[in-house]
């Protein structure tokens, strides 16, 4: 038995114990989710395999056969699809962008929010037709709504054109799960509930070739109150810098010129390294000396960013001046709620020593209105937080309260319009302190990096600053996925508008 199928075993048994509840639908591979199972920590060993590789029998299951996949949700779901397209490559299916063509569907789903969930239903009700048109059609849905009983209970009953449901934990598992579902009448489910793994080597293909995703760690073990990541995403678990850094070398010599690192809660990288101290800061500094343009990184949580990085980032260099920072709240008392583990006082610490290291930083954020029982004081607490900190954007949200979580079964005394009055509210700020941020770029010179034609215009170049800020500016295609200088001559509230001054030439980034 090799190190898989042990695993795949060990796995299989653990969950026995939800059989019953799924076993009247199906009887051959079913490994059902269990959210309680996932809440799990500590228990399990991480197992870290270094060579994934797709079993000879698999290989030729993909000639002539196309596949499509759509993906919902963040950052790390669609580097996960990545990966999945680079499995399907190996297993030599070739990619389509029309659903109509495809013999296997794919939904990367997202379980953030109720509404992220529902565009999956909506979408999962469209296959229905290309099902019953073409039953030999093979409809998957993964990502985090596939490790929730309640998605997986109401695609059981309700959605019977889904043929295999697997989970977050189970992409290396692509090849074994397509084929039970080729064979198998009845509807192929595979979700460990696990704390997770740490797997090298899966295949790849990345969406564009100037910009890349690099995982750096998985999992979250913070269990904000309101949040389902924990849950879906299993513990907090580091990738080894070496395999980071080796990812990233690869990157740059493929002329890759920007890099962000991912991971749920960047700044708890390394935590669980038990061999080695080496944390988020020792990282960037090691990331500092590659010749990658430019590095970021995407989550910060505010509780474990340390004063190393932040002397680390002062360095600058190909560390670039853009920190997202969720706060979620500017009230202590529903941070505490939240269990944020920090309150308004402390991160506003923290972002005097980011300005106080890096003074044109530009800071960004996610919040949260109407958390249960969210009072109008409280709420003026974010706006005026929101205010003292100068964010320059925000992701904000409507509280939506998610199965298995604390907040779930809190009570919520704060009715819809007043939520939605709230967001309106903060959303006006957001738009307001942005168009701000944007004025004050006016005139100024600054490098962006090109990415495309702009969607309005294509005899328009399209680019971002270090700073993520959106540039239009007038160029020819051969300077696309280049460095350039350029002057702002007008500004909007989210785009800035320039003259093309200088392609740089690689030496002189980040000087500005
Ligand atoms: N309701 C609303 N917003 C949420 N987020 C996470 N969980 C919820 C929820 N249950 C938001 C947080 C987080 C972002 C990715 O999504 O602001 O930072
Ligand atoms: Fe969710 Fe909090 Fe973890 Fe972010 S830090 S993924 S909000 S539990």
């Amino acid at each position: 038995m090799n190190e898989e199928q042990r695993l795949h075993n060990s796995q299989v048994n653990e969950v026995k114990k939800t059989e019953k509840d799924y076993s009247q639908y199906f009887q051959s591979v079913y490994v059902a989710p269990s959210l309680k199972d996932a809440k799990q920590r500590g228990k399990e060993e991480i197992a870290y395999h270094k060579d994934f590789t797709i079993h000879p029998e698999f290989l030729g299951m993909g000639q002539g056969r196309k596949f499509f996949i759509r993906t919902f949700g963040c950052q790390m779901n669609e580097h996960d699809t990545e990966v999945m397209a680079g499995i399907f490559l190996q297993l030599g299916y070739t990619p389509t962008q029309n659903v109509q063509e495809a013999n296997v569907i794919l939904l990367n789903t997202c379980a953030i929010r109720e509404n992220a969930e529902n565009k999956v239903f909506g979408e999962l009700g469209h296959y229905k037709k290309i099902k019953r048109d073409n039953p030999d059609v093979l409809i998957g849905v993964c990502g985090c709504m596939s490790q929730e009983e309640s998605v997986v209970n109401k695609i059981l009953k309700t959605y019977n054109q889904v043929d295999m449901i697997f989970g977050t934990h189970n992409i290396h598992r692509l090849p074994h799960i397509l084929n039970e579902a080729y064979l198998s009448k009845e509807m192929v489910i595979e979700v460990w509930s696990k704390e997770g793994d740490v797997i090298e080597s899966l295949p790849k293909v990345r969406r564009g070739e100037i910009k890349a995703w690099v995982n750096i760690m998985y999992g979250c073990d913070k269990f904000c109150t309101y949040c389902i990541v924990p849950y879906t995403r299993g513990k907090e678990r580091s990738r080894r810098p070496e395999d980071i850094i080796q990812e990233i070398r690869q990157l740059a010599a493929q002329g890759y010129k920007e890099v962000t690192l991912l991971g749920q809660n960047v700044n708890a990288y390394g935590k669980d390294f038990d061999d080695l101290t080496y944390r988020l800061g020792d990282l960037m500094n090691d990331l500092r000396q590659i010749d990658m343009p430019r590095i970021r990184f995407t989550t910060s949580h505010p509780r474990d960013f340390d004063d190393h990085l932040i002397e680390v980032l002062s360095k600058r260099g190909n560390l670039v001046e853009h920190i997202h920072l969720p706060v979620q709240s500017g009230s202590s008392s529903m941070l505490k709620l939240m269990a944020r583990k920090y309150n308004r006082e402390q991160y506003m610490e923290l972002v005097r020593k980011i300005k106080a290291a890096i003074p044109e930083v530009a800071l960004t954020t996610d919040i949260i209105v109407g958390f249960p029982n969210e009072t109008d004081e409280q709420f003026e607490e974010t706006m005026s937080l929101y205010k003292e900190v100068g964010f320059e954007h925000a992701y904000t949200y409507i509280y939506s309260p998610r199965e298995g979580t604390p907040a779930a079964k809190m009570e919520d005394n704060v009715p819809m319009a007043v939520k939605k009055h709230r967001l309106q509210r903060l959303n006006n700020l957001v738009n307001e302190l942005s168009a701000k941020a944007m004025h004050a770029y006016d005139g100024e010179i600054v490098e962006v990096l090109v990415e495309g034609e702009s969607k309005k215009n294509s005899a328009v170049l399209a680019g971002y600053t270090r700073t993520s800020k959106l540039v239009n500016f007038v160029g020819t295609p051969d300077i696309i996925g280049k460095l350039v200088l350029v002057k702002i001559t007008n500004t909007k509230t989210w785009s800035l508008e320039g003259e093309l001054i200088e392609v740089l030439s690689g030496q002189e980034v980040g000087v500005l």
